[in-house]
């Protein structure tokens, strides 16, 4: 299995901090913003004298509240056809271990959340990718990209939308592409929509289960991580009104015995007016947002597209190789005593060579440090060219 390229240069981050280097991570995805105060209370308000296993497919009261959640977003769906899971990590595994078999290949547009590839290795499927690229600010590729790619073995289309790593919102003609195409060659339909409340730019947001006539192909993946900043208490959900796929998620649901008992209760009691929180979180985000993009295209030689979601970017640098210019930053550079951790995108890609000159970039750290972030950024590639040339 590949290592994660997030993670990966971590080591060398821990060395520099060894050191006394001050490290800004932008590299990984984890939200700096408080959890909501009504999911903190509901832990401190736990009133139970058994910690015990909860039903497999969730506490009926957290799938009833998602029920009403998802049609907030004009999803209709029963509890029954929502599984909670641990995180939306456990979705995506659960998903390809339900609908695939070993051989069987999933098409993904890279540069890809890299943990898809872990999970596919560990159910034996093949994952074939169809590159979008930067200059299109990571767009669709087109129809075609996808049908040169179908052989028999061709099971699902995989998206994240909007999308980690690129920030990238599919537009509804897009969406339509997708729908027709899975509806041609009967595939499932992997829609990852765990940034849904990260969309900055007033377009609409089309979600895998709008789309008319695959409503059984479709299998959405969930999380909870993201929107209520609560990644740690690994709660998400797979959703699908596709009965027999429900039944086969249902039997890994039961060896794995139950979602997290504490999670869930913290929960559903975010779902319900957080609305507040959300709204705040959003303006926050969008303010990020324009920081870090703007200030990365000052930068000579940088160029990031203007994400439309989620909270990153896939940005190219005047570099040839980013994997050894963000290796180098913390490991032969500091200004001022500080450095960055990027996460180079050649990881996020399973094309050899494609995204060398690209990282990705998370904007969860609040503008003071972004700003600041930015301006080491600046410093390290000035000092960095000159040393390498
Ligand atoms: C696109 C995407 N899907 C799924 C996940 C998994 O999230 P979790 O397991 O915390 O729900 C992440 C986490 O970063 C993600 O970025």
């Amino acid at each position: 299995m590949p290592s994660s390229p997030i993670r990966k240069l971590t080591p060398l981050a821990n060395d520099a901090k060894a050191r006394g280097v001050k490290v800004y991570h932008l590299n990984i995805g984890q939200p700096d913003l408080p959890t909501p105060q009504v999911a903190l209370d509901s832990l401190k308000d736990v009133d139970r004298s058994v910690l015990e296993y909860s039903p497999s497919p969730g506490f009926l009261s957290l799938r009833e509240k998602l029920s009403g959640y998802y049609s907030r977003f004009g999803i209709q769906l029963s509890p029954d056809e929502i599984i909670v899971t641990c995180g939306g990590s456990e979705a995506v595994l659960f998903a390809f271990l339900a609908c695939l078999n070993p051989g069987d290949e999933i098409i993904i547009p890279e540069p890809a959340y890299a943990n898809y590839m872990a999970f596919a290795i560990s159910a034996g499927a093949v994952i074939k990718t169809v590159t979008s690229t930067i200059e299109t600010g990571f767009a669709l590729p087109p129809v075609e990209a996808f049908e040169a790619l179908i052989t028999p073995r061709t099971k699902a289309v995989l998206i994240c939308n909007p999308n980690n790593p690129t920030g990238y919102l599919y537009t509804r003609a897009e969406m339509n592409r997708i729908r027709d195409l899975v509806k041609k060659y009967d595939l499932y339909l992997f829609s990852d929509e765990v940034y849904r409340e990260f969309i900055y730019t007033g377009s609409p947001y089309i979600s895998a289960c709008h789309l008319e006539g695959i409503e059984k192909n479709v299998v959405l993946i969930d999380s909870v991580s993201k929107r209520y900043s609560e990644c740690g208490i690994r709660i998400g959900a797979l959703v699908t009104k596709n009965e027999q796929v429900r039944d086969a998620v249902m039997k890994l649901c039961q060896a794995r015995l139950s979602p997290p008992l504490l999670g869930q209760i913290v929960a559903e009691a975010s779902i319900d007016g957080t609305e507040e929180y959300a709204a705040e979180m959003y303006e926050e985000y969008v303010e990020r947002r324009k920081c870090l993009v703007d200030g990365l295209n000052r930068i000579p030689g940088v160029y990031s597209p203007i994400p439309m979601g989620a909270f990153y970017t896939v940005a190219r640098l005047p570099v040839e190789d980013a994997e050894d210019f963000c290796a180098w930053c913390l490991s032969d550079f500091e200004y001022e005593g500080e450095t960055v951790m990027m996460a180079p995108a050649n990881g996020f890609y399973s094309t050899p060579d494609k995204g060398k000159d690209e990282v990705r970039i998370a904007y969860v750290l609040n503008k003071q440090d972004l700003q600041r972030s930015l301006i080491i950024l600046e410093k390290a590639l000035e000092k960095y060219n000159q040393v390498k040339r």
